[in-house]
């Protein structure tokens, strides 16, 4: 059973936060949108309980972990990279490609066209050993097929004209895009992105799921955590938690004025989990004219950062902490400098036990300084936790859209930059 729960007590009861005539008047609205969410079933929710992309994902990445590679070169950007590299940050060891002793191959990721990064990669990468999987959804992404274009340029110059062919995917739209075209033209293995699932709302199809199971992580967890958010879902609808935070965030935004929305997870392997969310609230819901800021932080670091204009900056923020009760792992701090009282203090005790009280504190202080704050709770960081996470984050984005108004699931204003670049690289017909 996935651990996570939600504590919005710091929303409704510091200095000027919500009343519960607000979250009364608002009720019938967000009943209202769970009922649509769970009629119109958008494809992310049906998701969970779809065996056929995990099985064929394991499956790929059972050969892929089977042939010796020792590269697997991840190549996608926004939903097409943010999801597996936040299941990567916090699943895998945070040294994996060091590690002499991994599961899978060194996993690299090809998001930005930052030359830097891509001539970095090919730097470590051995052709021929090396797996590349080109993840687009629409099948022509300029940033992605740029890099891919290089990778592929790469491997053909190592390994001969055909050479990449049987270690290179195609996770695509199945149904059209210029890289479903290559796929056939070349032969490249493929894996589908399910037509009706948005990217920032992929994680969980084989977008996600071949780099994670790459690496080894078990994907049947992630999906049974998220399977278990969709359940709690239908069965408590407005009542759950995740829906009951999009109302509560909302009226944060539209009826308190606090129009920046910070995640902070306490766990340096949450700290993709907050760029991941940063991208799936932000292109959701930013449409129209409306729409709150979604930021990440991670804490104990950002204490000495950001946490002083959380305290007593402008009164426009939501500080969401992510707080993990049983970290992975943890460190005894050694008893020494008895003598010293501004050191000797932390001896005996652990670092996790630290990093915990610093959460508490942190919240503790916002609270008492009148600083609306919420916390997620997870039990500690597992695939079956961060499937429920990414499930509830995504309903509860849904949910919000309807709230808001806007289609949660299009993002017209990325398409004006698009289409200049287009022109100015020379496409035809732009
Ligand atoms: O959430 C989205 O739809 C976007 O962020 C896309 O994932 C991103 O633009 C990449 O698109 P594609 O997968 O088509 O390359």
């Amino acid at each position: 059973m996935a651990e996570v729960t939600f504590d919005y007590q710091n929303l409704t009861e510091v200095e000027g936060s919500l009343t519960s005539r607000e979250l009364s008047e608002i009720e019938p609205r967000l009943r209202e949108a769970v009922v649509e969410l769970l009629q119109s079933s958008p494809g992310f929710m049906r998701l969970p309980k779809t065996n056929e992309y995990a099985e064929a994902s394991v499956r790929l990445a059972e050969e892929i972990r089977g042939s010796g590679a020792t590269d697997f070169i991840h190549v996608g950007i926004g939903g097409s990279a943010l999801g597996p590299m936040a299941v990567h940050r916090a699943l895998d060891h945070p040294y994996h490609n060091q590690l002499p002793e991994r599961s899978g191959p060194r996993i690299h990721f090809a998001e930005n066209t930052d030359p830097g990064t891509l001539g970095a990669i090919l730097d470590v990468a051995d052709p021929a050993s090396t797996w590349v999987n080109v993840v687009t959804k629409s099948g022509s992404t300029a940033e992605t097929m740029a890099n891919f274009l290089v990778i592929r340029g790469f491997l053909v110059e190592a390994l001969g004209d055909f050479g990449y062919q049987g270690k290179t995917i195609a996770t695509t739209d199945p149904e059209e895009g210029f890289l479903k075209e290559i796929s056939e033209r070349e032969d490249l293995r493929v894996l589908q992105i399910p037509p009706d699932v948005g990217g920032r709302f992929s994680v969980l199809t084989p977008v996600g799921l071949l780099p994670a199971a790459v690496t080894g992580l078990d994907v049947e967890a992630l999906l049974a955590g998220a399977s278990q958010c969709v359940d709690e879902v239908e069965e408590q609808g407005a009542g759950h938690p995740a829906v009951t935070g999009a109302a509560m965030h909302y009226l944060m935004d539209t009826a308190r004025g606090r129009n920046v929305r910070v995640m902070m997870p306490y766990a340096d392997a949450l700290e993709r989990v907050a760029a991941w969310f940063v991208q799936l609230w932000a292109e959701s819901l930013g449409k129209d004219g409306k729409g709150s800021t979604p930021h990440g932080a991670v804490g104990t670091t950002d204490q000495h950062s950001q946490v002083q204009l959380s305290m007593e900056g402008p009164q426009d923020k939501v500080i969401e902490i992510v707080e993990v009760e049983e970290h992975p792992r943890d460190l005894r701090i050694p008893p020494a400098y008895d003598d010293l009282e501004g050191v000797g203090y932390l001896g005996g005790h652990t670092m996790a036990e630290l990093l915990n009280v610093e959460c508490d504190a942190t919240r503790k202080a916002l609270t008492e300084a009148g600083r609306p704050n919420s916390t997620i709770k997870l039990g500690s960081v597992s695939e079956e936790n961060l499937g429920y996470l990414f499930q509830a984050l995504e309903v509860q984005t849904a949910v919000a859209g309807s709230l808001y108004g806007v289609n949660a699931f299009n993002q017209p204003g990325v398409e004006a930059g698009k289409q200049i670049t287009y022109e100015r690289m020379g496409r035809p017909g732009y």
